[in-house]
């Protein structure tokens, strides 16, 4: 039997959903049933009526999915698929950091920890970020912990004093410009899409600058036949399915090796055993719920 026909087969015995993140590589992709950005993900398993979910993606992922639901089972085929970035916030800093500064509003991104998000007025996304940031009633903010969002959001909210945590994306903080210059060089037509979790100067090189679902909208809706892309390279393999006739080129091929270490094998494992389950304490997950609700309602425009 194949990986596509043996996860089938596995999802057929009981109430399971398959969700992969867009850096998750191409068989993996192909036998879920949903695909999507981090923060998309997990508001889709809110939308089902399922009892398992095995979540394909990286740690902090796995956790947004069950502390937004959870009555459901959140399945995270391996747990040491974690994000380094959001292990960059020390939370003994964070909260000295609040002590100094009581007046500031903290504001993490998705890619964060439970206890980070915990200690935090309101997440956001790459996606909400300028839109959350300039809600805020707080004049000072403390935004974390990638650095490079953080001045993407600068250029947008001239208003406030934004103070940046020094965590960083090792995938997309590798992105060069040179890498771009070359592409550029050799398809002068090619529009360029890059996440906000490049380095500034790269930014500054975009067509577009988006999260992995805004960019993939962008890659299908583009007029350019060629499209260079500064983001994890396996985002490639949805584009080109959901534009095959487009050519994508990804600057030094970036790769997360976080993302693959959930592999097929794994999947299967945990479709079988419905293990590793995510667990996280109850009292924590009340807390970490708050900053996510509140930017759902921002969102909303509440
Ligand atoms: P998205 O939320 O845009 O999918 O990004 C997640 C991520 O980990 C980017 O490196
Ligand atoms: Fe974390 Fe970067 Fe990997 Fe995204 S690409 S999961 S931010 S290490």
């Amino acid at each position: 039997m194949s990986f596509q026909e043996e996860v089938k087969a596995l999802k057929k015995r009981g109430d399971i959903v398959l969700v992969a993140h867009n850096y998750q590589i191409g068989p993996i992709q192909d036998a879920a049933d949903y695909v999507g950005d981090s923060f998309g993900l997990a508001k889709k398993v809110t939308e089902l009526d399922v009892e398992n979910v095995v979540f394909c993606g990286v740690d902090f992922m796995a956790e947004s999915a069950l502390i937004l639901n959870p009555e459901k089972t959140v399945i995270h085929p391996e747990p040491k698929a974690r994000c380094p970035m959001a292990a960059m916030v020390d939370i003994g800093e964070l909260r000295a950091f609040k002590r100094r500064n009581p007046d500031t509003a903290v504001v993490s991104y998705v890619n964060t920890n439970v206890e980070t998000k915990a200690e935090s007025h309101v997440c956001c996304t790459s996606s909400n970020a300028v839109k959350v940031v300039k809600s805020l009633e707080e004049h000072k903010v403390l935004f974390l912990p990638d650095r490079n969002l953080g001045d993407y959001i600068k250029r947008f909210v001239k208003d406030k004093e934004i103070t940046l945590w020094e965590g960083y994306c090792g995938t997309h903080d590798n992105i060069s410009v040179k890498s771009i210059t070359e592409l550029k060089d050799r398809y002068p037509d090619a529009e360029v899409l890059v996440h906000p979790e490049c380095i500034p100067d790269v930014v500054d090189m975009a067509d577009f600058v988006g999260s992995t679902a805004g960019m993939l909208k962008r890659a299908v809706e583009s007029h350019a036949k060629r499209l260079i892309i500064g983001t994890e390279v396996d985002m490639g393999h949805r584009m080109r399915k959901e534009a095959p006739q487009k050519e994508f080129y990804f600057p030094g091929d970036p790769f997360c090796q976080n993302m693959k270490k959930i592999t097929t094998h794994k999947v299967l494992r945990s479709l079988k055993e419905l293990q590793p389950v995510v667990k996280i304490d109850r009292d924590l997950m009340e807390r970490a719920r708050k900053p996510l609700e509140r930017m759902m309602d921002i969102g909303r425009g509440i």
